[in-house]
């Protein structure tokens, strides 16, 4: 009986020792400890035993039990532990593996040439002022200078708010010039970009809605160089240093004297094309020296101070830009056409 168990023993924790996952160590156990199992059965036999050997053979089962629970146990350790630094060299991060970037959005193509604006502006000293979408005619039209008769005041080109005609959509972003000097002294030098909007239909360059960057520099000296030296800069980033200018005589009711700025055609450089329908220029803005009635209007002296403004179509300058031929594209939110920028 005691060397049965002894070999038991032996056997048992060579082969626990030598077991390689935990499925095979549980069979083991049920080999050896299980009902059915070698030890199990050798239990059975102590019956046959007589007293005096009994006590010693059930000593030694017992603790040939407890070595084959305590082998099982260390080795069901190992077979884990292993399993564990196997699956961490297994699944380590590979530091090296290119990233997954996240899509990022576009900004539209408007939006880059405003920035690209405010930038620019900002570089020679302009301060950026905002004002209301929906304004009063007071600044829109009389503190502009613009006559009670004058066209832009018709129902047909305005989107009035209020039936006594007080109130509208803003059709210029003019109106703020008159707000900011009313609320700033001399040296003024702001620019102001924003939405305005008229009753026109939609087509390749009309739209109800669309945007103005209104400039404005009122000081001491301020003559019509400046306001030349200060579009020449503009263009010149925004369409290259080789870009020309044309200077034309015009007539607003806020300036005097009053000119539009044209940019030779970018499409042909000025042989005259489709884009500037044979002219060879293609026109930019809007400009001139402010009438002294608007500057004398919001407290300014014009025998003091003299100012320039300019207002600019932020549409027609992005189109001139990436040489857009349709407004609409600027508005529809086509990704295929979005995309193309930036
Ligand atoms: N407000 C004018 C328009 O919408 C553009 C303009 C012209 C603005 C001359 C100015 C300016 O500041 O001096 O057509």
């Amino acid at each position: 009986m005691k060397a049965t168990l002894e070999k038991l023993r032996s056997s048992a924790l060579g082969e626990i020792d030598s077991s390689g996952d935990i499925a095979e160590l549980e069979s083991l156990r049920v080999r050896y400890l299980g009902k059915k199992g070698g030890l199990t059965a050798m239990l059975r036999q102590m019956g046959s035993l007589s007293a005096s050997e009994r006590p010693a053979a059930g000593a030694l089962a017992n603790s040939v039990r407890a070595d084959i629970e305590s082998a099982l146990a260390a080795r069901l350790k190992g077979i884990e532990a292993s399993a564990l630094s196997e699956k961490l060299l297994r699944e380590k991060i590979d530091v090296t593996v290119p990233g997954k970037r996240a899509e990022a959005g576009h900004r539209h193509p408007m939006s880059i040439v405003l920035d690209e604006t405010r930038d620019i502006f900002i570089g020679m000293g302009f301060a950026v002022a905002e004002g209301p979408e929906v304004e009063l005619s007071l600044y829109d039209f009389d503190k502009l200078n613009i006559p009670p008769n004058h066209t832009v005041r018709e129902w047909s080109d305005t989107f009035y708010i209020t039936e006594d005609e007080s109130v509208h959509l803003r059709c210029q972003t003019s109106p703020v010039q008159v707000r900011y000097m009313e609320a700033h002294r001399p040296p003024i030098r702001i620019i102001s970009p924003g939405r305005v909007f008229r009753r026109d239909e939609v087509d390749a360059s009309h739209s109800p809605m669309f945007h103005q960057i209104e400039g404005l520099v009122v000081d001491r000296g301020i003559t019509l160089g400046d306001l030349k030296g200060t579009l020449n800069a503009l263009v010149g980033h925004l369409y290259g240093e080789g870009a020309k200018t044309r200077f034309r005589p015009h007539h607003f009711p806020f300036t005097e004297p009053s000119c539009e700025v044209d940019v030779r055609c970018v499409v042909c450089g000025g042989t005259g094309c489709r884009v500037c329908k044979g002219e060879g220029w293609l026109e930019l803005l809007g400009a001139g020296m402010v009438h002294p009635k608007v500057l004398a209007g919001v407290g300014i002296d014009p025998d003091e101070y003299s100012g320039f403004a300019f207002g600019i179509g932020v549409e027609r300058m992005t189109m001139l830009r990436y040489r857009i031929d349709d407004m609409r594209l600027l508005y529809e939110n086509d990704l295929r056409f979005l995309e193309q920028f930036e």
